[in-house]
């Protein structure tokens, strides 16, 4: 079974994600985490990030895994901090307009799905392109200042919510505005507004409109499942 989920930055996709794919014990897959990864890469290779073909080729060169807990690995090794840092944040969404370098990571996801019983996987483009067949797909959305605030609360910044809501606008017109693969929503895809509800709510939803019968499902493709 494949499930994707779909939104823009700092939606909750990754936590709701995770939980969804820990309940139905199904493999996690964090595709932002894969262009971070990568990211992270190009600046430390001091490489241009306009440059596409170099973007792409470090893209091809990078050993990427995930551990159990659905953490990205480059050549075996976990590093969180590094991925989410702000430089990273900064410059990932450049890098991952790159037709070739998408291409790239499209086809490990694509590989990780055929590798694995069953995948939840999150990204901006995973409804769209990267599984266009999922057998569910949800997308979830949030007001910039309401996902500034969650993340802000997560990192314990609270006193940055201005800045961090800036930050999410701007890499929402950038991954909204690209030529490929730009974040919309697919037509199938559940809208879940998630304003209001805490990860757990939207984790609940998603799990009882993936259990509902499949008619019911037809009924009520509108919003907040
Ligand atoms: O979800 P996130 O913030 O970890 O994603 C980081 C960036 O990666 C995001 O700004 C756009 C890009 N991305 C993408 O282009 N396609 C995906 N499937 C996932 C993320």
């Amino acid at each position: 079974m494949i499930v994707a989920i779909d939104g823009p930055a700092a939606s909750g996709k990754s936590t709701v994600a995770r939980a969804v794919a820990q309940a139905l014990d199904l493999t996690f897959l964090d595709t932002g985490a894969m262009y971070r990864a990568l990211t992270a890469a190009v600046l430390e290779r001091g490489c241009a990030l306009g440059d596409g073909e170099s973007c792409a080729r470090i893209a091809e060169e990078l050993d990427l895994t995930f551990d159990a807990e659905g953490r990205v690995l480059v050549d075996g090794r976990a590093d969180e901090a590094r991925i989410r840092s702000a430089a990273v944040t900064a410059a990932v969404s450049e890098v991952a307009a790159h037709p070739a370098v998408r291409r790239a990571l499209v086809s490990i996801q694509r590989r990780v799905a055929q590798d694995a019983p069953g995948v939840v996987a999150e990204g901006r483009d995973t409804t769209t392109v990267v599984f266009p067949g999922a057998d569910h797909k949800f997308f979830l959305t949030a007001t910039s200042s309401e996902r500034a605030r969650r993340r802000a609360l997560q990192e314990g910044r609270p006193e940055e919510q201005d800045a961090l809501r800036l930050e999410i606008e701007r890499r929402d017109a950038f991954d909204s505005t690209r030529a490929d693969s730009p974040l919309v929503r697919a037509s199938d895809a559940v809208a879940i507004d998630t304003d209001g509800y805490d990860a757990a709510a939207v984790t609940a939803l998603i799990l009882a409109r993936i259990s509902a019968p499949a008619h019911d499902q037809q009924h009520n493709s509108g919003d907040n499942a």
